[in-house]
């Protein structure tokens, strides 16, 4: 029998911010490494993993059996979180899809609103979108993460509901958390965040009309490198 599954570097800065002696749901776990190794090796109690297709859980399943989690990993076929109840999970994972739909998943789930609940999102997309939705129904992003697997950069977000309803900046949409976060990958999530901004403005400096949008992009851009440098110089 194998003994851990192997975790990518996105992977390990998802379970990094997952509570050691927790219950777990892994929603969209797709082949369940993450799901077993936080059994195995991340000091969780159990996981309810759940994906809303057959074929993810099907590969889920030979991954349990491979690695001999089957007492310890539950496989449900569900769309977000409808097949978990409140009392069997501590930490929800939800890694690997568009900020939208991590969004919507969440706004389907009533019990996330309590504040025993923890959060671990890894949107592959739409990360600003995520974090505004977050901040509007009352979630505070506690903590954040970075990642790098090559020359692509991940983003990780810990968050729980404190019902303060909040309405985020542009520079925080985009950064959030990330600036306390002293690794070079999330200075280099910021400084790529930063070139994304300054080719856009140079986009905008075309048009006459958008002028005023592309200095505002210019703006961010520079604010975003400041604090970039200054995560790298903590
Ligand atoms: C790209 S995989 C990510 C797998 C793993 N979580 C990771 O981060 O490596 C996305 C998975 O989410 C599942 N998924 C998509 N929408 C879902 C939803 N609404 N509820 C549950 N699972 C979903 C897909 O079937 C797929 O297996």
């Amino acid at each position: 029998m194998k003994d851990l599954p192997p975790l990518t570097p996105r992977l390990r800065a998802v379970a990094s911010l997952v509570r050691e002696g927790v219950n777990v749901a892994d929603i969209g776990t797709d082949h369940a490494y993450l799901a077993v190794w936080l059994v195995r090796s991340g000091g969780c109690g159990r996981c309810i993993a759940c994906d809303v297709n057959a074929g993810p859980l099907e590969r889920a399943r030979e991954t349990l059996r491979a690695y001999g989690a089957q007492d310890r990993v539950e496989l449900r076929l569900a769309d977000g979180l409808d097949a978990v109840r409140a009392q069997e999970a501590d930490d929800v994972v939800i890694a690997g899809m568009g900020g939208e739909l991590i969004a919507e998943i969440i706004a389907r789930c009533g019990w996330l609103r309590e504040s025993s609940k923890h959060l671990v999102l890894q949107p592959m997309t739409a990360q600003p979108e995520l974090r505004r939705a977050l901040c509007r129904s009352g979630f505070e992003i506690v903590r954040e993460g970075a990642a790098r697997e090559g020359a692509k950069l991940y983003v990780v977000i810990s968050a729980v509901f404190t019902g303060r309803v909040s309405e985020p900046d542009e520079l925080y949409a985009i950064a959030g958390r990330l600036p306390e976060n002293t690794g070079p990958e999330a200075r280099d999530y910021l400084l790529w965040q930063a070139a994304v901004l300054r080719r856009q403005a140079a986009g905008m400096r075309k048009t006459l009309r958008l002028l005023v949008q592309a200095e505002q992009a210019e703006l961010l851009a520079q604010k975003l490198e400041a604090l970039a440098y200054h995560t790298n110089s903590n």
